[in-house]
């Protein structure tokens, strides 16, 4: 039996901050950020906007062009959850209309969470196979202002509708992980940003994708050759270059001359570069950006994907590209989207870092910003209101 992405939609907010106006203010070099991490702009959620709307106006298009009926699960994963209780998941359910009878969950391993999410929702699709799984990703990536991390903050949400007859994507049954307790990257509950040993978590980012891959080759057999493209987990666009280079010592092949490796790698970066780090949701953005941009038939191909959350959860999987896929995405929606951004001056965006909600169940109502079908209109006695424009 086939299973896996059977639609796929990407959703950023619609304010934007150019990386070359932070560099000015740090009195760094724009090339540090624009060639050296490899990333142009950083999205910039408005306060009327949380992961519950990032992830519900990603979810949006799928469900209307899709139906809603057979929908059974919904996992959303999150490392910038809203409450310590109730699941965000449940908040899209009512957002989008799904019906009653209905899983909602939430999980969380920081950027690997969205795989944990597609693989429990392979599982329980194979044992209702009439039935579709909503996998949702959404996260906002803040570190603290002036940091090393803060260049690579970013935001956006990922949705994927599973099924087991997938028109994009048909995963591999076969994949490799590996888990390791670290202290790389993390948030105590008591903070808005996240702490981040950079240099580290950039070398555990390395070193247990080598670890996955030796796993994933050992389960499938294949090696780097049998893959058309590879996605990579995106904290900044950078790293995929290093981790081609990585992998493609590990099976000794040869590196590609540039414009091969630019044509190999690039496709599933546009997005990133343009958003920074979504966290959860960077890898299945990268894959939408790669089906959305790589100007050769798919189809039939095998794609890999490395999935890392720090903490650390590494897994290297695959699957293969539906024929007629290109039929079934929505490239349109996705660069419209993007290209109709409003951007921010550093002081807007100091302004909008700095805001903060009431914890003391006072009436607080959000002024309107420009965003998807859905806001988060207010907030009263500690309960979040949102509602459709
Ligand atoms: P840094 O210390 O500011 O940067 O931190 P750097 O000095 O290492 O420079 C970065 C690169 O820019 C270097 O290239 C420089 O040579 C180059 P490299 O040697 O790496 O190839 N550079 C220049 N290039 C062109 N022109 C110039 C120039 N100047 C320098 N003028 C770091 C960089 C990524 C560590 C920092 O941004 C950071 O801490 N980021 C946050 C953590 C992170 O992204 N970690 C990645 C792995 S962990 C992960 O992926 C999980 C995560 O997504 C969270 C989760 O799982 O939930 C983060």
């Amino acid at each position: 039996m086939n299973i896996g992405i059977d639609l796929i939609s990407f959703h950023a907010p619609s304010y934007v901050l150019d990386l070359r106006i932070l560099a000015e203010m740090r009195g760094v070099d724009p090339d540090k950020f624009v060639i050296g991490i490899g990333q142009e702009r950083m999205a910039i959620v408005p306060p009327d906007q949380d992961i519950v709307t990032l992830a519900a106006n990603a979810a949006l298009p799928i469900v209307d062009k899709a139906g809603r009926d057979d929908i059974e699960l919904v996992i959303l994963a999150t490392e910038s959850g809203i409450d310590q209780s109730k699941a965000a998941a449940l908040f899209c359910h009512k957002l989008l209309g799904l019906p009653a009878a209905c899983r909602c969950i939430e999980v969380k391993e920081a950027c690997y969470g969205a795989t944990a999410a597609l693989r429990m929702a392979a599982a329980m699709v194979a044992a209702r196979p009439h039935t579709k799984a909503l996998v949702l990703a959404a996260d906002i990536a803040r570190y603290d202002l002036a940091s090393p991390g803060e260049p690579t903050q970013g935001a956006g949400a990922i949705a994927m509708l599973v099924s087991t007859r997938p028109r994009v994507l048909a995963l591999d049954p076969e994949s490799g992980f590996h888990a390791e307790d670290i202290m790389d990257f993390w948030r105590p509950n008591y903070r808005e940003e996240a702490i981040v040993d950079g240099k580290y978590s950039t070398r555990m980012y390395l070193t247990t994708l080598l670890r996955a891959w030796k796993n994933y080759h050992a389960a499938s057999g294949r090696s780097l050759t049998d893959h058309a493209h590879l996605c990579f987990h995106l904290p900044f666009t950078k790293i995929a270059y290093k981790s081609f280079e990585r992998l493609c010592k590990a099976d000794g092949i040869p590196l590609p001359p540039r414009d091969e490796l630019e044509r190999l790698i690039d496709p599933a970066l546009h997005y990133n570069r343009q958003t920074g780090n979504t966290y959860a949701a960077c890898v299945y953005e990268a894959l939408a950006s790669l089906l959305d941009h790589a100007p050769a038939n798919l189809a039939r191909k095998r794609i890999g994907l490395f999935s890392y959350g720090s903490g650390c959860m590494a897994e290297f999987f695959s699957g293969v590209v539906q024929a007629g896929y290109r039929d079934h995405l929505f490239t349109d929606t996705h660069r419209t989207m993007l290209d109709s951004r409003t951007p921010v001056t550093y002081r807007q965006y100091e302004d909008i870092f700095n805001y903060g909600v009431p914890s003391d169940g006072a009436d607080h109502v959000f002024a309107p910003y420009r965003g998807g079908a859905f806001r988060l209109a207010g907030i009263k006695d500690h309960k979040r209101r949102y509602e459709a424009k």
